[in-house]
Parts: C-alpha cells; structure tokens; sequence
C-alpha cells in the first residue's frame, strides 16, 4: 500500500511494482499515473488515519510506504504500527525532526551532533524582535512546523532589512500558526543527500539538487520545488566529495544517536544540506523521500524499493544500485504558482513525449476524460535521463505542439550554463 498521489508517490509507485508486487495507492486526487498500475486506487484523505486503517484492515498490504510528510505528522504511521503493519516510514515521533524544526535543531545540539546551524526558536514576537536587534549576522526566519517548503524567508533575497525582519517574525507569531526559528545564513550551494533507515543502519542515495525558486535564474517565490538534477554515483559537480562524505556522516550520526536516545527510525530519510566554506550544514531533515528528489534518485536505482523495503525491516543490507546516469527533472506548474496558482486543463501528447525520450511523472492532477485538471499544487514533471548534459536538456526544446495549456515551467534547470554557473558559485564560497 502506498499513501499520496504526487509525483513522488507515482515514482514509488513505478518502482514498488518494478518488483511484481500488487500495488493499493491512498491518494486525495485522481492521479492518472498511478490509476494506470495501482490494482485499487482509494480516492480519499490520505491524513486521516482512521480511513487509512480501514482500507488496510480491508486490503491486508504486506507493506505500507507513506509519500507525504503531512499523514506522518497526523500520526497515520503510528495507528498502523499499531496494528502491526510493516510501515516503511518513520512513527510521528520519529518524524518530529521534520515536523519540528526547533526539535532537530535541539536534538542535535544537546548531542553535540556537526552540521547545525546557529538557531533559536521563538513564540513571542517581543522575545524575537530584541534577538534580531542584537544579532550580528544575516539571517534566516523560518516556521517551526511543516510549510511545503514555502515558509523560509532568508534575508538579503526575500527581505532586506533588520526591520523587515522583524515586521515579518511579529506578523507570522500574531498570526497563531505557531512558532518560528531565527537561524544563522548560511551561503552556498544546496543540495539533498537521502537515505534508508532502520535504526543505526543508514544506506545512501545518490546527491540530488532541487531548484525551489519558481523563476528562471533562481528567482521569485520558493516552491515545492521546480525541478531537480541528479549525477548518480558521480556526486554533484560542484560539490566535493569531502563535503559529501562529511553530510553522509552528519547524518549517519544523527540517526544512530537518535536510535540510542530516542527510537529506532525508519524509513526514508533527507538531508536538506548547504556547502558552505566551513564544510557542510544541514539546513533541515525530512522524515521522508523528497519531492522531486524521489524522482530523479528512484529511477536511477535499479532495485525496486518494495525490495529494499523487505530488506531493511528484516535487518538486511540492501544491494543498492544505480544506473551510471544523470538526470534532470523540471515540474509543469499552475501559472502563478508559488504566489498565486490559476488551476487549468493541459492536453498532452503522451506517446510523443515518450517516444522523444522523456519520462512522464504525473503529481496533483485529476484525470477527467482524456484531459488533466491541474490543482493549485505542481501537475506533472518530466524526466530526461542520459550520459551527456546537452542531449539531456535537449529533449525539452519545443514542447508546445506535445503539451498544451496554461502552465509554467523552468526552462535552465539542468542545463549546461546553469551547472557552470554552479560551479563558479561555489568556487566564490570557497576561495
Ligand atoms: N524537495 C524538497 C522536499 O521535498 O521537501
């Protein structure tokens, strides 16, 4: 059984039935990838545990895989543990290093655990504005629970000033969505190191960087995400492989004291990392496989992740490997997404865009007839996978006779300019 019908699910999805196995998806929406290899597909609340128990209790899976941060916090995972599911996903306590930033911050502190940043949380917005009035460095306001990544405001690219800052920590904690954190700003490249967990045991996926902009040149709103790119086993090309054998081991370290501390995790795993010229710090962890990163790292690993589920929870180490390939994902959107979405229909010419080499991944959409409602949220990315970056990114020249519609999209993700330009960011951290 999986849970949540976004692009992340329909890439679990591809790859939990790669194994033969029956697949029963839980999804909010009419997902059209996922209706076209799931045996049953349950349209309904995929947070409501209730509901999800039901259809377990009906289903019998032999496994259940959660997409989705939100029916973890909602403690879906707990109930069918409870009830002696085989759950390949963290326990909502488990789960509160992503659904309480404040929490992982202080977890790692208390342990004394690298790669955490300068931080600390507040509810009361007089308490914050004298912090930020002293404070010495640039930085960052992000919310204490979970956002859809959208929440983090760093200063010098969505505010400028100190004022500003305070204007937004006091109208954010008046608000009563909770706290937030002032964190430290940390500059350099970012990128997301993910892993599956059983207790101190931690088997890595290849480096992912999402572009969470929703303008080209990194600019405008943040997103879910636009889009993702992925060298395999190669690493990222502007990112050394000192800097990743050190997050691998940040993280690696994390989840073993965790286990000691608190309890045994489970499940997927994100590192959300920045490079800086002090090494790498972790800017967040997800209690779950990104989105696009799911994408981008599962269609490269040849296991199927059923397999590596079966694995895991049976204290095996799982064989993973991963086509020698890289990668590049860009997501079609609402226009206006990341501020204000226009939700509106796209026809598309799926057989075409196949045949040109392109891997469908549908998201928030429903299928109605033969045309794809978009919802306010991302509604199909594609995939081009290949050896060589110009071939790669030239598959999605000229796409308005195979996909038509209102939508955005991307068009520098994983293109050869846009990884220079990386490489020369990275170099100016450096030197
Ligand atoms: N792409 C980042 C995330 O899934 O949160």
């Amino acid at each position: 059984m999986l849970i949540g019908g976004g692009g992340r699910e329909h890439a679990m999805g591809l790859s939990i039935v790669k194994s033969g196995t029956e697949l029963i998806v839980i999804s909010p929406n009419r997902n059209p990838g996922l209706l076209r290899i799931a045996k049953e597909l349950i349209i309904g609340d995929e947070n409501d545990s209730d509901f999800v128990l039901q259809n377990a209790l009906r289903t019998e899976p032999d496994y259940v895989f959660i997409g989705p941060e939100s029916p973890l916090a909602r403690g879906v995972s707990d109930v069918l543990l409870k009830n002696k599911f085989n759950v390949f996903a963290p326990s909502s306590i488990s789960a509160r290093l992503e659904t309480s930033k404040s929490y992982c911050r202080e977890f790692m502190s208390r342990n004394g655990l690298r790669g955490n940043i300068e931080s600390r949380a507040f509810s009361d917005p007089q308490e914050a504005e004298n912090f930020i009035k002293e404070v010495g460095y640039d930085f960052v306001i992000k919310p204490d629970g979970l956002t859809g990544g959208k929440g983090v405001m760093v200063q010098g690219v969505h505010f400028q000033k100190k004022e500003d800052g305070i204007r937004i920590t006091r109208e954010y904690l008046d608000s009563g969505q909770g706290s937030l954190l002032v964190e430290k700003k940390m500059t350099g490249e970012e990128f997301s190191l993910q892993a599956f967990v059983k207790g101190s045991k931690i088997y890595f996926l290849p480096l992912v960087q999402d572009y969470k902009r929703a303008y080209e040149n990194d600019e405008g709103p943040n997103t879910g995400g636009m889009g993702s790119i992925c060298f395999s086993e190669r690493g990222l090309p502007f990112i050394s492989s000192d800097t990743v054998v050190e997050s691998r081991n940040i993280m690696s370290d994390l989840v073993k004291k965790f286990s000691d501390k608190i309890e045994d995790y489970v499940g997927p795993i994100f590192g959300g990392f920045i490079a800086t010229r002090e090494g790498p710090k972790l800017l967040e962890i997800n209690a779950r496989l990104g989105d696009p990163e799911a994408m981008n790292v599962l269609s490269l690993m040849e296991n199927s992740i059923q397999d590596v589920a079966m694995d895991v929870l049976n204290n095996q180490d799982p064989n993973l490997e991963f086509k020698d390939k890289i990668n590049v994902l860009r997501y079609l959107v609402p226009k206006g997404y990341g501020s204000r979405p226009v939700p509106s229909t796209i026809d598309l010419e799926e057989e075409k865009l196949l045949l040109r080499g392109l891997r469908i991944y549908y998201a928030s959409v429903n299928l109605e007839g033969k045309q794809l409602k978009q919802t306010a949220s991302r509604s199909l990315a594609l995939l081009s996978e290949g050896t060589d970056i110009p071939q790669i990114s030239a598959r999605f020249d000229d796409l308005s006779l195979l996909l038509k519609g209102e939508y955005a999209m991307r068009r520098d993700i994983g293109t050869e300019s846009m990884i220079e330009s990386k490489k020369d960011a990275m170099k100016t951290v450096i030197t």
